[in-house]
């Protein structure tokens, strides 16, 4: 099959068989990315239409006790300020966000044991009660399937935990052996065991990374039927064993963002900040593919830079105001428009 015809069958059946999706990713070129692209575009167009959802993202520590290969907090980084937000920053930071429109939260932060149960269960049942209009969505990593039954019954509705790689030889490649592959995967199935609406998703470009991996993850996704997938590209942090290792590009990354829209019109897909990293319109880019989501950061400026899992990240000196205003002009100059509602995932 060539290209057209597989990007076809992936549009006609929304899956693909493992060898196929290696194929179309190894043979894409220009003429198969605008296919792809403008197939993707025009089914997401007809869920969401020319909305795109903000959801404002809060940093809330950046200690770690994990020490994956790739992150630029990792607990061995010793080169990294570390803080922590109390429970009255975090929610003085909600109300800033309200304030300027949003309607979604991201609470993301390190595996930082500090926050336990009973704290975490404070922290997201006062934002609750605060904004009772608002999705809370919680980014904290592994935890028990108890921890994150009572986090949902104070009042979180989604929780984001990327798989990052379904092959679990590349996992060990990119982790410490005290993580696995398997517990990643149990966390996922508890969370939507909860009821938790969840999105996982995968670095692009992320060392070792092989077309058959990328095809494994895809196949994940299609087995996990999350509500979200986050994927960005891999960009390399100085202090950390893969300092000397090339960034994913755009174009890899939007690709794939454009395989994941067919493969589910109703997906939220957002274009994330480090695709906005490596190349100054690569936000724009992945909206044009097919992403429908943008993840502003709400984090006090005074902390932005301290969380830093990549280098040059975008955004780290601007207050959340001036995020709001560069984005919305970047939103509309490609013909779409931010929607600050809650942005739930449309059945
Ligand atoms: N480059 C790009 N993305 C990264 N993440 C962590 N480190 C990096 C990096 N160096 C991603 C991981 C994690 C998410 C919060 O950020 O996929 O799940
Ligand atoms: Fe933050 Fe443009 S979105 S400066």
């Amino acid at each position: 099959m060539n290209q057209h015809e597989l990007i076809d069958k992936l549009y006609k059946n929304q899956i693909l068989s493992q060898d196929e999706f290696v194929q179309l990713i190894n043979n894409r070129d220009e003429d198969s990315q605008v296919y792809i692209g403008q197939l993707a575009r025009c089914e997401a167009d007809k869920v969401y239409g020319k909305d795109v959802y903000p959801r404002g993202l809060i940093e809330y520590t950046n200690y770690c006790k994990n020490d994956c290969l790739y992150c630029g907090i990792r607990a061995s980084n010793s080169h990294v300020n570390r803080y922590r937000l109390n429970q009255s920053t975090i929610l003085e930071t909600c109300h800033q966000g309200y304030d300027l429109g949003y309607r979604s939260f991201v609470l993301q932060g390190g595996e930082d044991p500090y926050y336990k149960d009973e704290l975490m269960v404070d922290i997201v049942a006062a934002i609750r009660k605060d904004f009772p209009d608002c999705a809370i969505t919680l980014s904290l990593g592994e935890r028990s399937y108890k921890s994150y039954q009572a986090l949902y019954n104070a009042g979180a509705n989604r929780y984001l935990l990327r798989h990052e790689t379904a092959s679990e030889e590349h996992y060990q490649k990119l982790h410490p052996s005290s993580m696995s592959l398997a517990h990643r995967k149990e966390c996922l199935y508890h969370l939507k065991d909860i009821g938790y609406a969840v999105g996982t998703g995968f670095m692009v470009g992320a060392p070792y990374q092989t077309a058959e991996n990328l095809a494994d993850d895809l196949l994940f996704i299609k087995e996990l039927e999350p509500k979200m997938v986050g994927i960005g590209p891999f960009v390399p942090h100085h202090e950390t064993p893969f300092k000397d290792m090339p960034s994913g590009t755009a174009e890899l990354t939007t690709f794939l963002i454009s395989i994941l829209r067919l493969m589910n019109h109703h997906l939220l897909l957002p274009s994330t900040t480090s695709l906005g990293t490596i190349e100054p319109t690569g936000r724009e880019q992945g909206i044009l593919a097919g992403a429908n989501v943008v993840m502003p950061n709400l984090s006090p400026v005074s902390v932005r830079g301290d969380y830093e899992l990549y280098d040059n990240k975008i955004c780290t000196g601007e207050e959340a105001a001036e995020c709001k205003g560069c984005l919305s002009r970047r939103i509309e100059s490609i013909g779409y428009r931010l929607n600050y509602c809650r942005g739930d995932y449309i059945e």
